[in-house]
């Protein structure tokens, strides 16, 4: 079979990017334009700033790709593009834009999923055996999901509040830290011990997950140490939160491992770059015999190799959309 070449899209929230995947699996070129230094000053990604640094950032990163990779739209086969979930003005932008593409060079369009988009970086890593389990942790999503083969997406779990990763950055800013946390919380439990005693949040039989209560006692531990004037260590409370994270997630990922009789496990999204997460899961598919592979660190986050990586099965399928699809804020992976 000839060689397909993806060009994906993505500007589902504040990074702007394009990457050209080589048959589902190997990356060609992929350029990220972050928006972080801009939303750190608000805590938070503010979505109209978001917006408007997508419109400035699109053609120019759609162009740097294509130059890194030395190849000219006439070599791409189709355009894959996030089209949900995110913030609905910084969709439009990379859709919009991914459209006029396949408008004007006469491409197959292919609409992605973010949620499966994060998934696929694990193909670029390593190419991914079915039937997997999926474990999606990230700044806006935390779930478990069961493949029986390329596309086929169940959703065992979620959470039922906050997402894994939007916990880590509210615990981050307790202890005074930037936006985005996560990473700062990670190197800081490597040096803390975990001795602030923290509840593990829905401790059930589900495969769903809470994480709004460990977020509120961790408020509250800051603020009765503050009243009683005891200074608080963060490096320990780092510990002690990233120690329940791992619990939490691990027990979940073990039942689903034990019902399911899973082979092959995979983590996806920016919070699988953590080092403690990373770490207990592996040791957990060693005890379990079970296969396992994580994205490359900067795959993680938020990028378009992901897109185009998943973008590649759908073209195998003939999955094409006309021009009238909409972004969508919300969207269930299925
Ligand atoms: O996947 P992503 O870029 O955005 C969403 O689709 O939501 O994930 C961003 C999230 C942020 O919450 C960030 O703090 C978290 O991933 N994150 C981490 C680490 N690196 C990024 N959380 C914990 N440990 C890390 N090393
Ligand atoms: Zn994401």
């Amino acid at each position: 079979m000839k060689d397909v070449y993806i060009l994906g899209i993505e500007s589902s929230c504040d990074e702007t990017s394009c990457a050209i995947v080589k048959n589902g699996k190997e990356e060609i070129a992929t350029i990220i334009s972050s928006q972080i230094d801009i939303h750190k000053n608000y805590g938070g990604v503010v979505p109209e700033i978001a917006s408007r640094q997508h419109v400035k950032n699109i053609t120019i990163v759609i162009e740097e790709c294509l130059e890194k990779a030395n190849m000219e739209i006439k070599d791409i086969d189709a355009i894959a593009v996030t089209y949900g979930p995110g913030l609905i003005g910084s969709l439009l932008i990379g859709l919009e834009a991914a459209k006029t593409l396949s408008f004007i060079y006469n491409k197959p369009l292919i609409p992605v999923h973010h949620i499966a988009g994060h998934i696929y970086a694990n193909n670029l890593v390593k190419e991914m055996k079915f039937p997997l389990l999926a474990l999606v942790i990230s700044g806006g999503h935390t779930e478990l999901v069961y493949m029986k083969e390329h596309l086929n997406f169940e959703v065992l779990g979620g959470t039922l509040d906050d997402a894994v990763g939007e916990c880590y950055d509210k615990v981050a800013r307790v202890v005074g830290i930037p936006y985005p946390g996560g990473p700062h919380i990670d190197r800081m439990a490597e040096i803390g011990n975990a001795n602030y005693k923290l509840p593990i949040p829905l401790n059930d039989d589900s495969y769903n997950f809470s994480f709004s209560g460990l977020k509120s006692a961790v408020i509250n531990l800051a603020h009765n140490l503050e009243q009683r004037k005891e200074e608080l260590n963060k490096e320990d409370l780092a510990a002690s939160f990233q120690e329940v994270v791992t619990t939490v997630l691990a027990k979940k990922v073990e039942k689903a491992i034990d019902e399911k009789n899973i082979k092959y496990f995979i983590t996806a999204g920016g919070v699988a770059a953590n080092l403690a997460i990373r770490e207990k899961l592996s040791k957990l598919c060693d005890e379990k015999n079970v296969e396992y592979s994580f994205p490359a660190i900067r795959y993680c986050t938020d990028n378009a190799a992901m897109i185009a990586a998943a973008g590649y099965y759908y073209y195998l399928n003939n999955s094409f959309s006309n021009l009238i699809i909409n972004a969508k804020s919300s969207d269930v992976l299925k």
